[in-house]
C-alpha cells in the first residue's frame, strides 16, 4: 500500500458487527465486490459453519477473504474456535456449512508444539520436508541450509533438538513449514510457550521472513500485544460460536516493536473489546 508522508506507524481502521442479533451485516462488514480482473484471493471463506457432531456450533458464518502476502492475525479468547478455523482452512477438518478455497492449493501449517523428530538434526528435519516435497537428494542439504540461515540458525543445523532452546526448535519449525514451500502459512500459537525476549526476537524474525519470502500468513493468538506487534489485519473472534465481530487494518507495519506506544494503544483498544466480548458470552 503506497502511504502519504507523515503517516503514523500504526494507523488502524475497524469494522465490527453485533454478536448478539443477527440482523443483515452492516455494510461495513459486507464484502467488498473485487475487481473482475484481480487475481484470486489467497483464503476466501465463505459462510462457514462448524459443529462437532451433534454438539453446540462453534463456529458460526465466517466470512473472510485474504489477499496474496497478507498477514493476517486471529485472535479470540481461549475456546472461541480458532484453531478449529485454522485446521479447515488447512484442509485437516471440513466445515458443517460453507465452503473454504485456498488458490494455490494445500497451506503449510506450524502448530504450537514444534514436533520436530527428536533422532534428526535440525538440518535433516528440514531436509525431510524437502524430501516429502519430491527436492532431489543432492538439492536437499544445500536447501536446508539456505532456510535455516533464513531463520538465523546456520550455525544449528547438525543439532539434535534436545540441544536446541524452545526458540530455536520453534526458528527449525518455521524454517521446516518453509521447505513445504507454499504459497500460504497457517500458525497456531506458535510463540506461546516462550519467554517474552524469544518471543519478541522471533516476531522480528517472522516478519523479516514474510517480507522476504511474500508469503500470505494467518497467525493464532490469543495474546492481543502480538496480534497488535504482527498483524497487517487483526480479526477478532467471539465466542460460542465463534464469529468475525471486529476487524482492525494497519496501514503501516513498518518499525513497530512491542513495547512502542502505538502497540500498547492498539493493543488496549483489541482488550477492550475482547474484555466485551467475553462479558457479553459470560452474560
Ligand atoms: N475434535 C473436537 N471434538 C469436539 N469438540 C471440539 C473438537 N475440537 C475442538 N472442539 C471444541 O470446539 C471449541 C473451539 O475449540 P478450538 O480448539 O478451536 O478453540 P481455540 O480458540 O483454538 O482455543 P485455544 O485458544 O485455547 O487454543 C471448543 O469448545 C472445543 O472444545
Ligand atoms: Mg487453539
Amino acid at each position: 500500500m503506497i502511504l502519504p508522508p507523515g503517516t503514523p506507524v500504526l494507523r488502524t481502521s475497524v469494522r465490527s458487527a453485533s454478536v448478539r442479533s443477527r440482523p443483515p451485516l452492516p455494510s461495513t462488514l459486507v464484502p467488498t465486490p473485487r475487481p473482475a480482473e484481480s487475481p484470486p484471493a489467497a483464503i476466501s471463506v465463505s459462510g462457514l459453519g462448524k459443529r462437532f457432531g451433534t454438539g453446540p456450533l462453534v463456529l458460526d458464518d465466517i466470512n473472510v477473504t485474504i489477499e496474496a502476502g497478507q498477514f493476517v492475525c486471529l485472535l479470540g479468547a481461549s475456546g472461541c474456535g480458532k484453531s478449529t478455523l485454522l485446521n479447515i482452512i488447512a484442509g485437516l477438518d471440513k466445515p458443517t456449512e460453507g465452503t473454504v478455497t485456498v488458490a494455490s492449493g494445500k497451506a503449510a501449517v506450524m502448530f504450537q508444539d514444534a514436533a520436530l523428530f527428536p533422532w534428526l538434526t535440525a538440518g535433516r528435519n528440514v531436509e525431510l520436508a524437502l524430501k516429502l516435497r519430491g527436492v532431489p537428494r543432492a538439492a536437499r542439504r544445500p536447501a536446508a541450509r539456505e532456510l535455516l540461515d533464513l531463520v538465523n540458525l546456520a550455525d544449528a543445523a547438525d543439532k539434535r533438538p534436545h540441544e536446541l532452546s524452545g526458540g530455536m526448535r520453534q526458528r527449525v519449525a518455521l524454517a521446516r513449514s518453509l521447505a513445504q514451500d507454499r504459497r500460504v502459512l497457517l500458525m497456531d500459537e506458535p510463540f506461546a510457550a516462550l519467554d517474552a525476549i524469544t518471543r519478541d526476537l522471533l516476531h522480528e524474525e517472522l516478519e523479516r521472513v514474510w517480507k522476504q519470502t511474500g508469503r500470505t500468513i494467518v497467525f493464532v493468538t490469543h495474546n492481543v500485544r502480538e496480534a497488535a506487534r504482527l498483524g497487517q489485519r487483526i480479526l477478532l473472534m467471539s465466542s460460542r460460536p465463534g464469529r468475525v465481530v471486529n476487524e482492525w487494518t494497519i496501514t503501516d507495519t513498518g518499525s513497530r516493536r512491542i513495547e512502542s506506544p502505538e502497540v500498547a494503544r492498539l493493543g488496549d483498544e483489541i482488550t477492550d473489546q475482547l474484555r466485551q466480548e467475553i462479558r457479553r458470552n459470560a452474560a
